[in-house]
């Protein structure tokens, strides 16, 4: 039997706290009855830039912290090799619950489509009001489709700024998808773009 959903809850806290605990009753999809628990953004209000994953992962879910996982750890390499420091810029997902399907005792992560991709957009509509970015970096297609609203082919855009709704965005890839490439010679030079993906978002808002 599909969960019980309920679009019509949209609350509209006025602060990150506030956010988080509206986030954590939020049903407005499915995906809230399978997981552990909603992940809401992490960072100081009015940090200067937003970074926007995908969605939480299996730790994230079980930690209710974004990016804490594999892709946090490999992020937080970045940031540092960039410059930029984790606590200063504030961290979020698209999606706020994980996607999953149950194989044995494992959870392989499923990406959401864009219907629930588009339900969420309530709330980091909400995270963008309250931390008022100058930049949002948006890694991989899911956070850009939520972001931009429409599909977006990341290695088209890819590290370029450009101003959509009176924000400028970045583009750019998902650190999980680093981790899945075999070649490690590969792995190293888009590791190294990535990390000047970030200096030039630093830069920006120096
Ligand atoms: N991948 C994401 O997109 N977000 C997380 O929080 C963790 C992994």
């Amino acid at each position: 039997m599909e969960p019980v959903t309920d679009l019509s809850y949209a609350p509209n806290p006025r602060s990150l706290p506030g956010l988080e605990k509206a986030v954590g009753q939020c049903r407005r999809c499915p995906l809230y009855a399978k997981a552990t628990q909603a992940v809401a953004g992490q960072g100081p209000v009015l940090a200067a830039i937003m970074l926007v994953g995908e969605q939480p992962g299996n730790d994230e879910d079980l930690a209710g912290q974004p990016f804490v996982g594999p892709a946090g750890r490999l992020l937080d390499k970045a940031l540092g090799e960039s410059g930029l420091e984790r606590g200063s810029v504030y961290v979020t997902n698209a999606v706020k619950h994980f996607k999953f399907v149950p194989r044995g005792k494992r959870r392989l992560h499923q990406r959401p489509n864009a219907e629930e991709i588009s339900i969420c957009r309530w709330w980091i509509d909400i995270e963008r009001k309250l931390v008022k970015p100058r930049l949002i970096v948006a890694m991989g297609a899911t956070a850009a489709r939520s972001i931009a609203g429409k599909p977006v082919v990341i290695v088209r855009r890819r590290g370029l700024i450009s101003e959509t709704d009176g924000v400028h965005l970045m583009v750019t890839i998902h650190p999980s998808w680093l981790l899945r490439m075999p070649d490690p010679r590969l792995r190293r030079a888009e590791f190294e773009a990535f990390v000047a993906d970030l200096k030039r978002a630093r830069a920006f808002v120096l």
